[in-house]
Parts: structure tokens; C-alpha cells; sequence
């Protein structure tokens, strides 16, 4: 909760001015999707062809941030909400700073992230859904998770025994069981060159 005896300080320098610097918009593009499913990887994708582009960007990815900043959380259904807040806010900053900001966490809940929707000025938060069965991310099950959720090893495993709440209306759809990953990083590409934010 707010400190009373904090009071906002106001910039100098508008988020406008740090845009028009850097010659593009900024906004989120905030992967959601099961363990497994491509977030980080067409994540990754996407970062390189925006830095091809000149964009000035930055990526924030679940396992790297569970490292430091988040490395006092756990997965409860209570840590993982407030895994997503504090992405959210760093994620509101990096935005403010004139960046294009990925963000690659399964992020389950749809009330968490519609709370990140909330902390940013319309159309500056991009859903981005990678849509990916849970049969195919058990199959490819890269870091092994899959199979200690399995066995019980792992507790509160996402789509096992801990939920996924798919989002309803992503502004970008990836159904990765039919694109490759250049064809779904090209996807968001295309979305962000439609919207013009590049
Ligand atoms: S989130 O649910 O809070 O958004 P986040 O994206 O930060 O999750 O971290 C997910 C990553 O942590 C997974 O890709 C996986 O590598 C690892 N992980 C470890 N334990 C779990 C678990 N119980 N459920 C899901 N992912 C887990």
C-alpha cells in the first residue's frame, strides 16, 4: 500500500520526448503461455528482427528474473501474483523509459495480468498468447519439469496441478502447433508494424 509521505515527482523529460528520441513507440508485448510452450524462445526471436529494426528494446524472462530480483518467490498461487506485479511495475518503467518491452512468464492468472493492463495507458499493453497444447509442451518437456510434476517432485506445476487461465481476447494469437518460430515471431512484427509502433 502507498506511503502517505511519499509524494510523486514529476519528470522533466515526458515519456513523449524519450519516444520521439528514440523514433518509435513503446508498449509491452507480454508473452503468456504454458511452461514449455516458446514463450522465452519466440521471445527471443522477436527481440532480434526488433534490434534489426533499430528498436530499443528489452526483454524480462521468468527464469532470469526468478534469479535475482524474484529470487524470494515461489510458485503458490500468492507468489506467482506477486511475481507478476513486480514484473508489471518494472515492465511500466522500461515503458516509460521509451523501450519495447518483452516480458516471458507463464503469468496464469487473467486477473494478474489484467491488473498490468491497468498500470499502463491503453494500447501500450500487447498480449501476446503463445497458444500451445499442453500434450505438445509435456512432449518437448526441455527443462524436464513436466516429468517431476508428473511423479510429484515438483509441487504447483502450471497445467498439472496448478492452473492456466488462457486469455479471451489476446491482441496476438500464436498457434505454434501450426507456425514455425520465424513465422510467429513475424507475426508480431507484423502487428506492431500495423499499429505502427515500429
Ligand atoms: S509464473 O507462473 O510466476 O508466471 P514464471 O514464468 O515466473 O512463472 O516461471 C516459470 C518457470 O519456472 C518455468 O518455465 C519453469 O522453468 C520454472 N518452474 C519451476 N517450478 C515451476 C512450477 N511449479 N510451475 C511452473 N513453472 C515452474
Amino acid at each position: 500500500m502507498g506511503n502517505q509521505n511519499i509524494v510523486w515527482h514529476q519528470a522533466s523529460v515526458t515519456r513523449e520526448q524519450r519516444q520521439q528520441l528514440k523514433g518509435h513507440k513503446s508498449a509491452v508485448l507480454w508473452f503468456t503461455g504454458l511452461s514449455g510452450s516458446g514463450k522465452s524462445t519466440i521471445a527471443n526471436a522477436v527481440e532480434l528482427k526488433l534490434n534489426q529494426l533499430s528498436v530499443h528494446s528489452y526483454l524480462l524472462d521468468g527464469d532470469n528474473v526468478r534469479h535475482g530480483l524474484n529470487q524470494d518467490l515461489g510458485f503458490s498461487d500468492e507468489d506467482r501474483i506477486e511475481n507478476i506485479r513486480r514484473i508489471g511495475e518494472v515492465a511500466k518503467l522500461f515503458v516509460d523509459s521509451g523501450s519495447l518491452v518483452l516480458t516471458a512468464f507463464i503469468s496464469p492468472f487473467i486477473s494478474d495480468r489484467e491488473q498490468v493492463r491497468a498500470l499502463l495507458p491503453e494500447s501500450e499493453f500487447i498480449e501476446v498468447f503463445v497458444d500451445t497444447p499442453i500434450e505438445t509442451c509435456e512432449l518437448r518437456d526441455p527443462k524436464g519439469l513436466y516429468k517431476k510434476a508428473r511423479t510429484g517432485e515438483i509441487k504447483h506445476f502450471t497445467g498439472i496441478t496448478s492452473d492456466y487461465e488462457a486469455p479471451l481476447t489476446p491482441e496476438i494469437h500464436l498457434n505454434t502447433a501450426q507456425h514455425s518460430i520465424e513465422q510467429s515471431a513475424e507475426q508480431v512484427i507484423e502487428y506492431l508494424r500495423e499499429h505502427a509502433y515500429v
